[in-house]
């Protein structure tokens, strides 16, 4: 992709001045790709997916981002197959259990988005135990988003706001900060970069309102190999971007 070339000194210069992002975005995709090419069942790419995640985690808190979210299983994952779902979902009990401790020693906070009372009980015991073991990190927030879709938050977004509401009375119009703030992203800035692995150009209805003005960096790596490098590569992108955010210098 043209405008993901870094070139020549010039690049490098712009690069000092401007701010990182605050909030990165991650689309993991490419774990099923990643195991065919080397001749594994797609639970493996999953199994290397997590793997690839940790570095990842440790990379955005050395740097300083203040939010880091992960799509890690959308509301449309639930239509393949019963085993592979329950993979994904151990895989999460798994990096929960085993990594909440060091997370809360880099200081990182956990927290989710998506509908998660829907997420097996066991699972929903994991994110509570490690949501609390990390309460009170503030370094960074690693945000997972689970049972997530953009469409689904929306609406659970107005039907909270609703519910908020007196009953009986006449409803007031409702703005653009009100939806924010009944969103699940509420309190968090909005992502100033996404990063999708794996080629694919679409946004597989992931943080739909919050993507407004986000970056948009695509790369061709498969998620299991996507490392600290990789990550350094798009920060490098989104540093020589011009955000005008629709006004102009
Ligand atoms: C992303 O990898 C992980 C999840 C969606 C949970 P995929 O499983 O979508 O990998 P590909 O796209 O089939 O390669
Ligand atoms: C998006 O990837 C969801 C996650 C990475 C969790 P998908 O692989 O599900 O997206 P599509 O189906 O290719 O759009
Ligand atoms: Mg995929």
């Amino acid at each position: 992709m043209e405008d993901n070339l870094i070139s020549g000194a010039a690049g490098h210069e712009m690069m000092q001045d401007r701010p990182l992002p605050r909030h990165i975005a991650i689309i993991m995709d490419g774990n099923g790709r990643w195991a065919i090419r080397h001749g594994l069942p797609r639970v493996l790419g999953h199994r290397e997916g997590v793997k690839a995640l940790k570095p990842i985690v440790k990379e955005c808190s050395r740097l300083g981002i203040e939010v880091l979210t992960v799509y890690a299983f959308s509301t449309e994952n639930w239509a393949r197959p019963a085993g592979e779902v329950n993979t994904l979902m151990a895989l999460l009990e798994e990096f929960l259990d085993s990594e909440t401790p060091e997370l809360k020693a880099q200081g990182v906070s956990i927290r989710t988005i998506g509908d998660i009372g829907q997420l097996p009980v066991s699972a929903q015991a994991a994110l509570a135990r490690s949501r609390r073991d990390t309460a009170n990190q503030s370094k960074m927030v690693l945000n997972l988003a689970l049972n997530y879709g953009g469409r689904d938050e929306l609406v659970r977004a107005v039907n909270r706001w609703l519910a908020s509401q007196p009953l009986g009375g006449v409803l007031p119009a409702l703005d653009v900060d009100t939806l924010a703030q009944h969103l699940d992203t509420a309190g968090l800035p909005d992502p100033d970069l996404l990063i999708r692995s794996s080629g694919e150009v679409r946004l597989s209805n992931f943080l739909l309102w919050q993507m407004a003005y986000a970056e948009i960096y695509i790369t061709d790596v498969l998620w299991p190999d996507f490392t600290p490098e990789e990550l350094q590569k798009a920060i490098a992108v989104f540093r020589m971007r011009e955000r005008r955010f629709g006004g102009h210098s």
